[in-house]
């Protein structure tokens, strides 16, 4: 700023329009005639966080070159004032008192438990902190996350406070989406790509630490990671490993690392007022959306941070929240700017939760349980809390895996809370009564590899050469059930032969980033030579709940549309997908093409990503091999051989979903344990007449009813040729 405003002398002036945290506009004026009168003729610079600098002006030669100097000395200024700010930033939180002895206790000690407050700095800081003491020696430090999200965002910041660009010092690495170069030394990536590079680098020997964040989540590949990286420790002395987690279970943690010391960060918190509801709420988003307004309208300043359980409800509640706040602009006291964060978000936007709210505004903030520790949005006053949390559950007995709202535990709810009493005391708002908190919601949620579908992570351990599951060094060892369970669906999948052992196709694929019945599908997709099309599908099936914009008639209609054109009554959903995909790419990835046919470019765009990054894969394994070139005309009859064919394929990975129809021609029943199941109301098949017989759906979404999404239509036949030993004798 100083040398901004040094040159007056040399007649040019200049003042400083608008600075926010994403850029700063400085207008400057010419006051050659040292008259201060501001002149017309005006200029405008825009820094922005990538320091650079726009710059346009009309002038004569000497103009040009005084505003050229200008420019240069602005942009030392501001970089200046960008590396104080941060300096300060940093210096302020919590952890920073303790850095020289967490320097010396990782020197020390080859496994640290770190425990501290949410927003102390754990994630920011101590990969920071151990870079610049030379702990990295030519090597990576690494440090996992258990949600895509928390990793890039963090990532961003973090690059952001070395001052480097994304991808150079500091990285990500999540699925699908690789920001990491050679230069790469700070690496913040999901516990499920961890997981994947042991099966590269077994030794982990492109790291020289390890910090596994928000241990305490348990996730599924976090359980694992624990393990794996117990025996790395002990074998490489080098090796530094960092447990952090927020304050519950430190000392099973310790206890797990053969007493590893604890590091206590005492953060500060604030008292927070917890307030419930008298009466149950039938409906929380609509509870939660009144609750916002009232705080809105009758407290004091400081923003809101409301819990839901997925993007869908975050959107809607979106909608509702910024439609109310137009009808009641000109009652409110202050501008309400609404902020969703779920992970399909553009990044542009997740960062806009972060940038620090506007004055005579208030920021209300909508996330899942992302934000309860893995994310800290500053300024957060006011907590509003569903009671609920979405988990993908699975039950080993019937085999059946839904995505399900439950209330979330004592332990979640706490956290929750206490987002709103870090900055000051707070206030949180719980959509539920104190009698259901203290008799319907579980004290902790129960670890993800005690409740979750174990194929995916055996097939992968598998790989890794550990063989001996039962005496796997867990954590929590999952029941042997479970363990069984999934390697008898290895083994239906014909990932495993009659021995237990791996098989080519196991091994292919472990080497694809995903689902083993995903995986099983590219590969018969290879065999039958139509692996292009499975790719596609396999790619818009992830995006499929966000492809059309809600609502609207002309989306319905233009569903329908898709529908018929890919003869949906006899390739259904999966069919559908690949119709719209293959239209994307003939119409030449168009936004104005999405915009016709009322689909959202960005998720189609997501897909397009995510679908080169298989192909590849899939390419490397040869499982492309022989396939006509696209472009060659196809005559409807081969389109229709191939539809079939993409069909089976699809068949093959997923015939433990099958359904066959009920008796009284509303519900299914699945094959294997005749559980009742209801094709979801967004399907191609719901309410066809006549209702098709057998269907395979790709999930279960319990709500109201358990609803299979996307579902394809199938014959006995190919169950028998796919899945022999599943369907092949009937045992029960
Ligand atoms: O990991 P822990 O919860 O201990 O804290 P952190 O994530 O390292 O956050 C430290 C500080 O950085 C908090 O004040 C966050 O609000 C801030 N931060 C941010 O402004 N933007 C991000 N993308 C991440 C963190
Ligand atoms: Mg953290």
């Amino acid at each position: 700023r100083q040398a901004l405003y040094g040159r007056r002398e040399g007649g040019i002036g200049y003042e400083v329009k608008e600075m926010t945290a994403e850029k700063q506009i400085t207008g400057f004026t010419h006051l050659k005639d040292e008259s201060h009168k501001i002149p017309e003729k005006k200029y405008e610079y825009v820094f922005d966080k990538s320091q650079k600098v726009e710059f346009s002006m009309d002038g004569d030669d000497e103009e040009i070159e005084d505003a050229e100097k200008f420019r240069l000395e602005a942009k030392i200024a501001q970089e200046e004032a960008r590396v104080k700010s941060i300096e300060q930033t940093r210096k302020s939180l919590p952890v920073y008192k303790y850095r020289n002895q967490l320097i010396d206790a990782v020197k020390k000690y080859p496994v640290l438990i770190v425990v501290g407050e949410t927003g102390s700095g754990k994630t920011t800081q101590l990969p920071q902190y151990l870079y610049e003491a030379g702990f990295a020696k030519g090597l990576r430090i690494g440090c996992t996350q258990p949600r895509r999200v928390a990793a890039t965002a963090v990532a961003v910041r973090v690059a952001d406070e070395v001052g480097t660009k994304l991808g150079d010092r500091v990285g990500y690495s999540v699925r699908f989406d690789d920001k990491t170069t050679d230069k790469t030394v700070i690496k913040y990536m999901t516990d499920g790509m961890l997981l994947r590079e042991f099966m590269s680098d077994p030794d982990l020997s492109g790291y020289s630490v390890m910090m596994v964040d928000e241990a305490h989540e348990r996730t599924l590949h976090t359980d694992i990671l624990l393990g794996l990286l117990k025996e790395i420790s002990t074998q490489r002395a080098d090796f530094r490993l960092l447990i952090s987690s927020a304050t519950m279970d430190a000392e099973k943690f310790s206890a797990y690392f053969n007493d590893a010391p604890i590091f206590n960060i005492p953060g500060r918190r604030f008292p927070v007022a917890i307030h419930y509801t008298m009466q149950p709420e039938a409906n929380y988003l609509h509870a939660a959306t009144t609750t916002v307004f009232q705080i809105h309208l009758s407290q004091g300043p400081g923003d809101i941070l409301v819990f839901l359980t997925g993007q869908d409800e975050i959107e809607t509640m979106a909608t509702n929240l910024r439609n109310t706040a137009e009808k009641l602009a000109g009652q409110m006291p202050l501008e309400l700017i609404v902020c969703p964060i779920y992970a399909n978000l553009p990044p542009e936007k997740q960062k806009l939760i972060f940038a620090p709210t506007p004055k005579k505004s208030r920021k209300v903030v909508l996330a899942t349980n992302i934000a309860e520790t893995s994310l800290t949005i500053n300024g957060i006053a006011y907590v509003v809390d569903s009671g609920f949390v979405k988990e993908d559950i699975y039950s080993p007995a019937t085999g059946m895996q839904a995505l399900t709202v439950v209330p979330c535990s004592h332990a979640s709810a706490d956290q929750r809370a206490g987002r709103a009493g870090r900055t000051g005391p707070g206030k949180c708002f719980r959509l539920y009564t104190k009698w259901a908190f203290s008799h319907e919601m579980p004290a902790s949620s129960t670890p993800e590899i005690l409740r979750a579908n174990l194929s995916g992570v055996v097939l992968q351990m598998m790989s890794l050469g550990i063989s001996d599951l039962i005496h796997f060094d867990f954590l929590d060892a999952p029941a042997p059930e479970a363990l069984i369970k999934a390697l008898e669906q290895l083994y239906a999948l014909g990932a495993l032969n009659e021995k237990g052992e791996l098989t080519r196709v196991g091994r292919m694929m472990a080497d694809l980033p995903c689902d083993p019945m995903l995986a099983k599908c590219l590969i018969t997709g290879g065999d039958l030579k139509c692996c292009k099309e499975v790719i596609s599908v396999v790619a818009m099936l992830e995006e499929s709940g966000a492809l059309f914009y809600k609502g609207a008639e002309e989306a319905a209609n233009s569903v329908e549309k898709f529908r018929s054109r890919s003869k949906a009554k006899l390739g259904g959903d999966h069919l559908t997908l690949l119709e719209i995909w293959q239209e994307f790419v003939e119409a030449g990835f168009s936004v104005q093409w999405c915009r016709d046919n009322y689909l959202q470019y960005r998720s189609l765009n997501r897909a397009r990503n995510v679908r080169n990054q298989l192909e590849k894969l899939c390419r490397r394994l040869g499982l492309e091999e022989g396939e006509e070139e696209s472009g060659k005309i196809e005559d409807e009859d081969d389109k229709d051989r191939k539809r079939i064919r993409v069909m089976k394929s699809i068949t093959s990975g997923f015939f433990s979903n099958a359904a066959k129809l009920s008796r009284s021609g509303e519900s299914y029943q699945t094959l294997k344990k005749h559980q009742s199941v209801w094709i979801h109301p967004s399907s191609a098949l719901f309410k066809m007449k006549p209702p098709v017989r057998l269907v395979i759906y790709n999930e279960l979404v319990l709500t109201s009813k358990e609803f299979m999404r996307n579902c394809m239509p199938i014959t006995e036949k190919w169950l028998k040729e796919y899945a022999p030993h599943y369907y092949g004798r009937s045992r029960e």
